[in-house]
């Protein structure tokens, strides 16, 4: 659960590279499994990491990396979910503190966490709309909120398509009190930090689609071997036998884009454009192995005796969770203009 952290801080002090493997073999097996590790390294663990201070990297990060507590990450809300900025969750200075008060959906270990880094608008947002972008992203803060503290609550528990295993809940804030020094790096600054958590947490969410890829694909070449029809395994049939080369090629490519991201990363590079490019790729493709994986099985495919059709749900959250394709484009293309 501390897989990237040094190990004074309580981590396995590992790279990463080798945190993409560990995601990816996880994901090969459990999606969601690998989602709840990755959630919990590379949203939560990491923002207090990255942006907190020695104390609190001390009070906070080491239980999380050592798997004692659970972590949870607080952007995503009602009305603000590709729009991260738009976020309407208020902080407000009181005493010795600050004051939270909203609400945050799809919140992963938002009913089992027992620490949240949850991001709060902390000034005013502008009145002129063409100062209004700029601002915006100037005016959030991140704060630590533990388990227990008066006013956090977990709300609706979300009963989704795929990813069962991994708990997505609704994060309630009522009045709650947090001291100031569980603010999360520098007052106004956490848009910009969000962002890089979110650069270096999409290699792992790539990982997960390249492992839960694999995982699908492996899964049909094993039943592509095993069941007949006309005579002969099906996997002498051209008909399978290109489904599964396409899916080990694009597989292979998918790996390779994310290595190559998490190898920039490990060289303490900025990754924003290799990070959205291997989780746009590696998501897309995993829902095409997924699917595939579902075709190859047949009617069998269609249902639970193989685990063909848990991938098929599993995968679908890939594509959305930790940005959505269709971000990952706009971060892409952004990032290729302001060359
Ligand atoms: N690194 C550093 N700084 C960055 C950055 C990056 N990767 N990306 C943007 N910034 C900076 C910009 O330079 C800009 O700074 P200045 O104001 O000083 O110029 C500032 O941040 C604002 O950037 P933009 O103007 O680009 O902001 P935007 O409002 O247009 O939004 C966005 C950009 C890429 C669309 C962003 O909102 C985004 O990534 N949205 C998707 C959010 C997402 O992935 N959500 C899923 C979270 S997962 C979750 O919540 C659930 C869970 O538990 C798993």
């Amino acid at each position: 659960m501390g897989i990237q952290f040094p190990e004074q801080y309580g981590g396995a002090g590992m790279s990463a590279i080798d945190y993409c493997i560990c995601i990816e073999e996880l994901a090969r097996v459990d999606p969601a499994v690998a989602l709840s590790v990755a959630a919990h390294n590379g949203l939560c663990a990491a923002h207090i990491y990255l942006f907190g201070n020695d104390e609190q990297r001390r009070q906070y990060l080491v239980p999380l990396a050592r798997g004692e507590k659970i972590g949870a990450w607080g952007l995503t809300e009602p009305t603000s979910g590709s729009d991260a900025a738009a976020m309407r969750t208020t902080a407000v200075k009181s005493g010795d503190g600050w004051v939270l008060n909203g609400s945050k959906t799809f919140t992963t270990h938002g009913s089992v966490g027992d620490l949240f880094v949850i991001m709060a608008v902390t000034a005013g947002r502008p009145a002129s709309p063409s100062s209004a972008r700029a601002g915006r992203s100037k005016s959030v803060s991140a704060f630590i909120v533990e388990k227990g503290t008066p006013g956090l609550s977990a709300g609706r528990k979300e009963d989704k398509l795929g990813m069962r295993a991994s708990d997505t809940s609704e994060v309630l804030l009522d009045n709650c009190h947090v001291p100031c020094d569980q603010l999360l790096g520098k007052e106004g600054h956490a848009f910009k930090d969000t962002m890089q958590v979110l650069d270096a947490g999409r290699i792992g969410i790539a990982a997960l689609a390249v492992g839960l890829a694999q995982g699908a694909y492996e899964t049909a070449v094993r039943y592509a071997r095993q069941r007949e029809a006309f005579g002969r395994p099906i996997g002498q049939f051209q008909a399978i036998q290109w489904k599964l080369a396409d899916n080990a090629t694009r597989i292979e490519a998918a790996r390779l884009l994310t290595y190559r991201a998490a190898y920039l990363k490990d060289r303490s590079e900025r990754t924003t454009l290799e990070s959205a490019m291997a989780k746009l790729y590696a998501s897309e493709i995993a829902v095409k192995a997924a699917d595939d994986c579902v075709q190859i099985h047949g009617g069998y495919g269609f249902v639970k005796d193989y685990p063909a059709e848990k991938f098929f749900r599993d995968v679908k959250l890939t594509t959305i969770g930790e940005g959505t394709s269709e971000i990952q484009r706009l971060v892409i293309a952004r990032q290729l203009l302001a060359r």
